[in-house]
């Protein structure tokens, strides 16, 4: 069995980080979301993974590599445009060839991983099986009808009057019967080749397409809420563990993970949290559930609940709470300032208090 990885798209709705990085390289807990899909992927033996990428592929090529520290053998894929999920699986077809695949999004995150999934799909062997989940509200997904034998019987993007509340999550498991779907289908509304009518396709052949319920933290880190919820979730899973170097004026608290190389100086901590390496943090109070990436500088400052990406600075700022600053970006308020000063690019959030 193989693996496809999506990590094209445009993420729009996680501007603007997406102006600059790639949405599956954004790091929760300190690790890119790509890097946990592919762990997952690895954990249930697979040791073959095709990465569709996009305009940042370059990006993702020089993060990942030829996948060997991760026990994968991994081959790029270059998507032009993003055309749709199903898009993608004929852009595999070559790397595909006629194996069983698992197709993963990039920026969803399984923290049970998928090792229950592959077994169910195994013992079936159905053409293909959908995981889902159960969610308040299903008018925000694609929505499946799912029989008493796990047999899909229909599926629907984003109902105004949902069927059940089994939501379609990012994880798909596929046999090469899939490829004459995707072939028979033509593009949407929105001009994309949706997997959901590939899905259907198979449906409407008599092919069986059964669901598996996933009953474990899902996310889809598309988005700003989705990510710090992910990584509160994340870290809530992390030890104790102390490398860099803690002044006596410090205090800690709960599960802390402090990476080589990193110091910190009169300051409080309370875990859940990272901090990784080489960071500097002075006379601040860290927080729970903040993860603060390589090389930052956090001083005089109160962060809670945030994620930092590397180099970023904050420094004479508090309270800040929810909030996701990216590489090199400065946040600062120097004594003597009296008003805000703000430098802020395209698609960007900014909440003053
Ligand atoms: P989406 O989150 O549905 O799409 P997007 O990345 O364009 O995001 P947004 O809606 O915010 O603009 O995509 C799910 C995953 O699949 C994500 O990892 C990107 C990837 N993808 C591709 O690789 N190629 C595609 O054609 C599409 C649509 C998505």
């Amino acid at each position: 069995m193989k693996a496809l990885v999506l990590s094209g798209g445009l993420g729009t709705r996680l501007r603007p980080l997406t102006h600059s990085m790639a949405k599956q390289l954004v790091p929760v807990a300190n690790k890119p979301v790509l890097v946990h899909c592919l762990e997952a992927i690895r954990r249930i033996g697979i040791t073959e993974a095709g990465i569709i990428v996009g305009d940042h592929a370059d990006e993702i090529t020089a993060e990942i590599g030829d996948g060997a520290s991760l026990g994968l053998d991994i081959t790029y894929i270059r998507q032009e445009a993003p055309l749709g999920l199903a898009h993608c699986v004929a852009v595999a077809e070559d790397f595909l060839g006629d194996d069983d695949f698992v197709m993963y999004l990039g920026d969803n995150v399984l923290v049970e991983g998928i090792g229950a999934a592959a077994e169910s799909f195994a013992a079936r062997r159905p053409a293909a099986q959908i995981l889902v989940t159960k969610v308040l509200d299903p008018r925000q997904y694609g929505v499946a009808e799912v029989g008493d034998d796990q047999v899909v019987r229909g599926l629907v993007e984003k109902p105004a009057d949902p069927v059940s509340d089994l939501a379609v999550i990012g994880v798909y498991f596929f046999t090469p019967a899939i490829h004459e779907a995707v072939r028979a289908i033509r593009p949407s509304g929105r001009g994309e080749l949706e997997i959901t009518d590939a899905l259907q396709h198979l449906v409407a052949e008599g092919r069986t397409v059964t669901a598996f319920e996933y009953s474990g933290y899902w996310q889809d880190t598309g988005k700003t809420d989705g990510l710090l919820e992910c990584n509160r979730v994340l870290l809530d899973r992390i030890e104790r563990e102390v490398h860099g170097r803690i002044d006596d004026e410090s205090r800690i608290d709960g599960a802390v993970f402090v990476a080589p190389g990193a110091t910190v100086t009169r300051s409080r901590l309370t875990g859940p949290l990272v901090i990784g390496p080489g960071t500097v943090v002075r006379n601040s109070r860290i927080g729970p559930h903040t993860a603060l990436g390589e090389g930052c500088t956090v001083q005089d400052a109160d962060v809670e609940d945030s994620i930092l990406l590397d180099g970023a600075v904050l420094d004479g700022v508090g309270p800040v709470r929810g909030s996701l600053i990216g590489r090199r970006s400065r946040v600062t308020s120097p004594p003597g300032a009296h008003a805000h000063r703000l430098v802020v690019g395209d698609d960007c959030r900014a909440v003053v208090a």
